[in-house]
């Protein structure tokens, strides 16, 4: 089969969470929060808002508030995806624009991983996002520090996961 660059990207693609201290490319910074702005939504609603944080005393300050993703604070930058509360679609678009950057970022040699969970008040408040939106995740993005994401992943077996036509028909049957 011919490569196909984004299913490379999604194979390789893995958790990053240790950075090298240096500073990523501002063309490099935009084109992902260019992929974010230019992801599908519900009824094209985009009912979103990403908040892109580079200054490195808001990064140490996200790193501390973000239980599960306390090396925010040694990102090069990092995205804080919020979405309109009151959409019902509002998790789903957020999540997909955060694929988005992350595949974008790795195309780039940029790692990065979606943490969340706890504090997104906090957050939501500490960076001046309006009560009218919850913070979904936090996205820090850096050179990874260890070579990772060479298509070694930990999954269930594929038959586990998926059927042909009908669930429990394994799709090599
Ligand atoms: C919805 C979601 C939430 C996640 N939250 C966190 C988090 O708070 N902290 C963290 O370190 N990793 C978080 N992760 C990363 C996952 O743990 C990681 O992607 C998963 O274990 C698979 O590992 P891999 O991406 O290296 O293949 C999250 C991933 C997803 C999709």
């Amino acid at each position: 089969m011919m490569a196909n660059e984004v299913f490379e990207t999604i194979r390789t693609v893995l958790a990053v969470r240790e950075y090298q201290d240096r500073e990523l490319p501002r063309d490099v910074v935009r084109r992902i929060v260019d992929a974010a702005h230019l992801t599908a939504s519900s009824a094209n609603s985009q009912p979103w808002h990403f908040v892109l944080v580079r200054d490195r005393e808001s990064l140490r300050k996200l790193g501390s508030l973000v239980r599960t993703g306390r090396y925010a604070a040694e990102a090069g930058a990092a995205v804080i995806v919020a979405y309109e509360k009151d959409r019902a679609s509002g998790v789903s678009d957020a999540s997909r624009a955060i694929q988005s950057m992350i595949l974008t970022a790795w195309a780039d040699g940029v790692g990065s991983n979606w943490t969340g969970f706890g504090a997104m008040e906090t957050v939501r408040e500490r960076f001046g996002l309006p009560d009218s939106y919850d913070v979904l995740a936090v996205v820090p993005f850096g050179y990874p520090r260890r070579k990772l994401g060479l298509g070694k992943k930990n999954r269930k077996p594929f038959d586990q996961v998926v059927s042909s036509e009908r669930f429990g028909t394994p799709l090599n049957a």
